[in-house]
């Protein structure tokens, strides 16, 4: 029989610890908050009623219920008050000698039987414990942020946690509604030990200018369905706070430069840029605590869609779109619903004919799902002229091919292009992974030559990445991001490296997950399950790997390793593997699950 808890303490009310006092509190337990100062037990108080206040507003609590769960918590400077409790659960800032000066003192003031539980992220459960005569009665157990939402908790056992210790804290996860996964002491657990790394790689692209703070989180919550992008999650996190679980896990999970924190966030946390709580970090917000965004001088300077969309189609009004794969046949479904006209250029008149077919199904699909009129599929589709002869190009304003990926077949396509189109004629290649530059230097006009990574399906996907070389124009690219946007689609501006920024973000998490499994620290399962419940990720890594295609997310890590050289980013050799054995994802049947 699992142990009844009836009174439970916190220690720490910021993010987190206020977070978890609501989730405890709303569940019918006893609480003793514990602050450092009254000053800080005041800010604490002032989270907890924030929260609910708003949950009301909401109209997700009712006054009633907020007036009994703010009767069940009991706020407290010190930690005497926690003579009674049956568990403690500390949440004070990420540091080892802090937590374990907070544990010796608890071991000291609570009841023999009391379980003592710590919010860390990264530092050891182990380490902590050995600060208390109670070792066997210490836990790990990470909540997510915000804490009354997030539905996850990840429990940490130590090597000398007593299992009727852990068996009762999982009792009291599913007795709040969370669903616990249960995982050894290791940096970063599960969550975090995937998480950190991405977070890290995107303020180095902030730091390196890379890609502007909107672009890279609008191209993660675009490309990828995260309910965040990473700058605004670092400033939910906090940047302290993210700062010294990078550095902690840096130490502890084997010196991998990618949590080395990157030298942006120590020179924010110096200059007290803090995130949300200090009411700035990445982006401002209208005041400490508040999720309330606001203008700053960062903040782009809004354009008329209305002008945009009007010049832009004075200025391009024919496109040619060469290949007929899946993405030319998207892209150029995209274009003339746009109300372009289009050229699409195969190599024969049976795909031309393949191709035509393809886009008249979708769009009838579309209709079907009253998504269109039938009188605008017939528009549609009347503005695209189909052919053969790349001459055909000679007056059209873009183009934008989407052949197969393979650098002499672009470089080829592009020098005939220089050849064929009139001069000013924007030159796109949609590659995901091929340097942009070559198809620049391949031509007499690297000045119109730019990237636009269209995204899978792309009359669905709202990103198209607008990718510049070094020797792209302003212009150019001004021209491109007005043409995406005329498309009722998201542009985002990024340097030309590999993966630009949604893939150069993306795969080598899939990748860390994938070493996760390899070392036998946590099954698949359970790392879709964190990531999907700690992280509100719509879907875990091993089911997108799935879905992407193990051959396709092993050629995409390999070029990310090639151009980076980053020891972390060589490919898992459990992915190399599967993908030998043929294992290539739901396409084949079988990929990390077995599909049959
Ligand atoms: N922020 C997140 O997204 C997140 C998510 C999961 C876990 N965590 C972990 O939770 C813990 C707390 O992080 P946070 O982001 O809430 O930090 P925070 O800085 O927002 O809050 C820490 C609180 O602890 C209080 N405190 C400091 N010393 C104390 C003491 N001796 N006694 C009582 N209270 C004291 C501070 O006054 C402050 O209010 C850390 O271990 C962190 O790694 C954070």
């Amino acid at each position: 029989m699992a142990r009844e808890f009836t009174s439970i303490g916190v220690v720490g009310l910021g993010t987190m610890g206020a977070g978890i006092v609501e989730v405890l509190a709303r569940n019918g337990l006893d609480v003793v908050a514990v602050e450092v100062t009254d000053a800080a037990l005041d800010r604490g108080r002032g989270h907890l009623t924030g929260s609910t206040d708003r949950a009301v507003a909401r109209g997700k609590l009712s006054e009633a219920d907020r007036d009994a769960l703010l009767g069940r918590v009991t706020f407290a400077v010190g930690l005497d008050s926690l003579a009674d409790v049956d568990l403690v659960i500390e949440a004070v800032p990420e540091h080892l000698d802090l937590k374990q000066r907070i544990f010796a003192d608890l071991d000291k003031v609570c009841k023999p039987a009391a379980i003592l539980a710590t919010n860390t992220s990264s530092l050891s459960v182990t380490e902590i414990s050995v600060a208390t005569t109670r070792p066997d009665q210490v836990v790990g157990m990470h909540f997510f942020n915000p804490a009354p939402i997030m539905k996850l908790v990840e429990i940490v056992k130590s090597v000398v946690t007593a299992p009727d210790v852990v068996a009762d804290v999982e009792a009291l996860c599913a007795r709040l509604g969370k669903v616990d996964v249960t995982i050894n002491d290791r940096a970063g657990f599960i969550a975090n030990a995937l998480l950190f790394g991405y977070l890290n790689h995107a303020v180095t692209m902030v730091e390196g200018h890379y890609a502007t703070r909107e672009d890279i989180d609008a191209a993660m919550k675009l490309g990828c369905g995260l309910p965040m992008g990473p700058l605004a999650l670092m400033d939910l996190i906090g940047l302290d706070t993210a700062y010294e679980i990078l550095d902690t896990m840096y130490r502890r999970g084997g010196r991998d430069r990618r949590h080395a924190p990157a030298p942006l966030l120590k020179q924010m946390v110096t200059a007290g840029l803090l995130g949300r709580k200090s009411g700035r970090g990445f982006y401002t917000y209208e005041k400490p605590g508040s999720p309330v965004v606001i203008a700053d001088e960062l903040t782009p300077a809004a354009t008329d869609p209305a002008a945009t969309t009007a010049d832009i189609h004075r200025k391009i009004r024919k496109v040619g779109v060469i290949g007929s794969g899946t993405m030319a046949a998207g892209i150029l479904e995209v274009l003339a619903r746009g109300g372009y006209d289009v050229v699409s250029i195969t190599r024969g008149a049976e795909r031309s004919a393949r191709l035509a077919e393809s886009v008249r199904t979708s769009l009838t699909k579309a209709v079907i799902r009253g998504k269109l009129e039938e009188s605008e599929r017939d528009a549609a589709l009347e503005r695209v002229n189909w052919s053969a002869a790349l001459d055909d190009l000679a007056d059209v304003d873009l183009v934008i091919e989407a052949v197969v990926e393979e650098l002499s077949v672009k470089t080829a396509l592009f020098s005939s292009l220089d050849e064929i189109c009139k001069p000013g004629t924007i030159l796109a290649t949609t590659t995901s992974s091929l340097p942009v530059i070559e198809c620049a230097m391949a031509t007499g006009r690297p000045a119109d030559i730019i990237g636009l990574h269209f995204f899978n399906p792309a009359p669905v996907m709202g990103l198209v990445e607008v990718v510049h070389t070094i020797r792209t124009s302003p212009e150019t690219v001004a021209t491109a991001r007005a043409l995406v946007e005329s498309l009722g689609k998201h542009s985002v501006v990024c340097a030309d490296r590999a993966g630009f920024v949604v893939n150069a973000l993306l795969f080598p998490y899939l990748n860390d997950a994938v070493r996760m499994v390899e070392a036998s620290y946590s099954s698949a399962d359970d790392i879709d399950y964190a990531m999907k419940l700690g992280c509100g990720y719509p879907m875990g890594p091993f089911e997108l790997l799935d879905v992407i295609g193990l051959d396709v997310s092993l050629a995409i890590q390999r070029e990310l390793y090639l151009e980076m050289r980053e020891p972390g980013f060589a490919p898992a050799p459990l992915l190399e593997q599967l993908v030998t054995a043929g294992y290539l994802g739901k396409k084949v049947g079988r990929g990390f699950r077995d599909y049959r």
